[in-house]
């Protein structure tokens, strides 16, 4: 048995008396790419928000690597080696990939100057490595003139530098065409090629099913299914299920 990164146990989040989770369970693998699916509201954003710390479970446990984790925080999960990526609303667009990537985080030389050197060095390393391979584009381009999916290839190399080994990713490809969202793809391929996880959320499940190779699907708070590739077949047979799931209680109680 593997022991997975990271696990969340009955996590529950309520506000107020509505609970936007109602008891969780999920796990990620070493090397993995969890599809997160489920309709506008069911509670993945909560989720992962839990997983990197942000918002605090009303109860539930986290383990990582098969230990408890107390006091979780983003602090403790960025430690566990979680990187979320928020579409592009975390990147500064008038700023070059180089300090996109480096925002915070600048290697600092003698006298405390920047050492831009290599931090171009480093930013075109982790260019190849995700498999940017534009020829237009250096570290020194300027985030504004790159397409979506580019730019989300700059927030996953700058998680790839925070030394992530998991990255999540929060509908990534919603505003994106199929050409930017095939480069993501290629992104989240390379990714998953170094040996990192993945979490994606989607709500195309054609673009989820190509990418994942587990399933959850999170319905009003709760884990409504959770399949792998070869348990659910065919993206045909993953939207038969959701089309089912988004059906209201009682239509499905009489069908
Ligand atoms: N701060 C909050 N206060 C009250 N309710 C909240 C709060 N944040 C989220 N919710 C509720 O929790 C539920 C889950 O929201 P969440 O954003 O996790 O859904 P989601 O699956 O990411 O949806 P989408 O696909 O639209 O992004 C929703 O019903 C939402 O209204
Ligand atoms: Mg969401």
């Amino acid at each position: 048995m593997t022991t997975p990164i990271i696990e969340l146990r009955g996590i529950t989040k309520s506000y107020g008396t509505i609970y936007a989770l109602g008891g969780v369970n999920l796990h990620v693998n070493p090397g993995e790419v969890v599809g997160l699916l489920g309709d506008n509201g069911a509670g993945k954003s909560t989720l992962i928000k839990i997983l990197a710390g942000v918002i605090k479970p009303t109860s539930g446990e986290i383990l990582v690597n098969g230990s408890a984790a107390s006091n979780w925080s983003p602090a403790r999960s960025r430690a566990a080696g979680i990187e979320t990526v928020y579409q592009d609303r975390a990147l500064a667009v008038q700023q070059s990939i180089v300090r996109n990537i480096f925002m915070g985080r600048e290697l600092a030389g003698p006298f405390g100057w920047l050492n831009m050197r290599k931090q171009i060095a480093e930013a075109e390393r982790l260019m190849r490595e995700i498999g940017f391979t534009s020829k237009v584009f250096s570290p020194h381009s300027i985030v504004g003139q790159l397409s979506g999916g580019e730019r989300q290839g700059v927030a996953i190399a700058r998680a790839i530098l925070k030394q992530a080994n998991l990255i999540v990713l929060d509908e990534p490809t919603t505003a994106l065409s199929l050409t930017e969202t095939a480069k993501v793809f290629h992104f989240v391929r390379q990714v998953r090629e170094s040996g990192r996880s993945i979490v994606f959320i989607g709500h195309n499940i054609h673009h989820v099913f190509d990418i994942a190779e587990r399933f959850v699907v999170i319905d009003r708070g709760r884990v409504a299914m959770e399949k792998t590739k070869a348990e659910v077949g065919s993206a045909h047979a993953l939207i038969e299920f959701m089309e089912d799931v988004a059906k209201p209680h009682h239509a499905r109680e009489i069908a």
